[in-house]
């Protein structure tokens, strides 16, 4: 970078900011927060900067975004797990692709999909007991598996969803190891991570392949993401292993992120009980005990507020990065070409200056009176620009559709010695501890359970308020959530 006005983050001699930053990325990016809203980095011989204020990260993602493309370690570090693929290629294969999946991720065409998000959430639901306890981490990142595979393949995971889910999480476990060594060491090695990652990608890709088969046999349904894919033009272009890398893709990019998305939503529910009553009392309004439909999802206004507050404070994809392809000058000063750009959704969104008390759990942020005031690139839990996220649509209604239906039915109550803050494992931000809840019974219940008890207990344990640093909340108590 060519001015000596940017501040740089202390780091090693030698390895620069890469060893806190990978041994804690979040405080990493806190501690670069603190010091500007454009900071100098070093990872090793990598230079770089850490971009925080809504105008240039506007240019990183969108105004000078043929400038950037996604950094080589990404990619070296999943190219044999997902091919060449939407989420890592850059240039004319990157468009392809994205001309080639965005159609069939469509608003019009995600509503579609209301009855199969709502059949596998009460699928999950059958197994669900009032007074029972719930690993709700679990229980979600189940549904969501099963949700994307039967939409993308019209295909039932039937008891296989933990399994699946299991693999992938390995998978992207191991990838990320290879990215904290800077994916120096090639992936055709035959190292026990490397063969562990050969046999992990052969099974996925293996069932991707034989749902492919099925589908062009005509045994799937007409109505999957698979047709609207093969429909469009550049998507009928596509072989089978192309469409498995982009399945894995977006499989990858889908299940976990809507899962803890879903799980710090109740978190912070179960800590704000004046939100958790409106979102209830809007639930049994609008739905009542009857199954919901595509124009219920739409009146769910409150409920969609609280998952886009939750996302706002718990952005599962918590960094995003980018690379110069050429110098680009952000606030004076100029990122030379092979700089490594970092974003984070997670610091934008506690920054006070772009929402007051930013601690506070208040969904009401986002009503549109409100909203208009929210810089565009302060909130940007699904990235922003021409790479913004494919699933956007498809997320917010899956989580509007998962909370709707379990808040029809229970309360949850945290289990004691649980969560006590946040931290980023992989690629995805997560509860620092356990998510098991208990479930209690609620009287418009679908499920015709008893009645609850006159007050939902864990509210006690869950009110406290945190007037500290923003970027602090994390590693506090009960999440450094406020009540609203
Ligand atoms: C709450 C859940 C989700 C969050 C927070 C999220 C977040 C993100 C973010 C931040 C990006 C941009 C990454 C970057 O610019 O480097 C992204 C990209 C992407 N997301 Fe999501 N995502 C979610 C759900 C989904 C779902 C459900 C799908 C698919 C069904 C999906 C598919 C994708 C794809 C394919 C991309 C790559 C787009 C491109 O590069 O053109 N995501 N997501």
């Amino acid at each position: 970078m060519t001015s000596d006005s940017v501040p740089t983050l202390k780091g090693h001699w030698l390895w620069g900011n890469l060893k806190d930053f990978n041994a804690d990325p979040l405080s990493f990016i806190e501690s670069a927060a603190r010091c500007g809203d454009l900071v100098r980095i070093r990872f090793g011989p990598m230079r770089g900067a850490f971009v925080n204020h809504p105008d240039h990260v506007c240019k990183v993602l969108a105004a000078r975004s043929k400038a950037f493309r996604k950094p080589a370690v990404v990619k070296r570090a999943l190219n044999d797990i997902l091919g060449e693929n939407i989420f890592t290629s850059n240039g004319d294969s990157w468009k392809r692709s994205r001309q080639a999946l965005q159609p069939a991720f469509h608003l019009r065409h995600v509503e579609r999909y209301t009855q199969i998000m709502q059949d596998c959430i009460e699928r999950e639901l059958r197994g669900w007991r009032a007074g029972a306890e719930v690993d709700l981490e679990a229980a979600m990142t189940r549904v969501t598996m099963r949700i994307i595979v039967k939409t993308m393949f019209d295909a039932e995971l039937g008891d296989r969803a933990d399994e699946l889910t299991a693999v992938f999480t390995r998978l992207f476990h191991l990838a990320y190891r290879r990215m904290k060594l800077y994916a120096l060491l090639p992936n055709w090695l035959t190292t026990k991570s490397n063969r562990e990652v050969k046999r992990l990608s052969a099974l996925v890709r293996d069932l991707l392949r034989s749902y492919i088969a099925d589908w062009r046999a005509g045994k799937a349904g007409e109505a999957s993401l698979l047709n609207l894919v093969l429909g469009a033009e550049e998507g009928a272009k596509m072989s089978d292993e192309q469409l498995i890398n982009e399945a894995i893709t977006i499989i990858g990019a889908g299940f976990e992120t809507t899962a803890y998305t879903l799980v710090f939503t109740w978190l912070a529910l179960m800590q704000n009980p004046a939100v958790e009553d409106r979102l209830y009392a809007e639930v049994d309004a609008v739905i009542g005990g009857r199954r919901l439909d595509l124009a219920d999802v739409k009146a769910l206004d409150y409920s969609m507020r609280a998952v886009k507050e939750a996302l706002r404070l718990y952005p599962s994809a918590w960094g995003l990065s980018r690379s110069t392809l050429e110098p680009v000058e952000i606030a004076g000063s100029v990122l030379l070409r092979h700089s490594t750009v970092l974003v984070s959704p997670w610091t934008l969104a506690r920054d006070p200056r772009w929402f007051p008390q930013p601690l506070r759990f208040d969904p009401d942020r986002f009503l549109p009176e409100n909203a208009r005031a929210i810089p565009h690139y302060a909130y940007i839990p699904f990235g922003g620009g021409g790479r913004t996220c494919l699933g956007s649509h498809f997320a917010l209604m899956e989580a509007v559709i998962i909370i709707a239906a379990i808040a029809q039915r229970y309360h949850l109550l945290p289990l004691p010695g649980g969560a006590t803050g946040v931290k980023s494992v992989a690629f995805t931000l997560r509860p620092n501890g356990h998510m098991r809840v208990k479930l209690l019974p609620r009287e418009t219940s679908a499920a015709a359970d008893p009645k609850p008890p006159a007050r939902f207990p864990s509210r006690a344990m869950h009110t406290s308020t945190s007037p500290h640093c923003p970027y602090s909340g994390r590693i506090e108590t009960n999440l450094g959530l406020g009540v609203a």
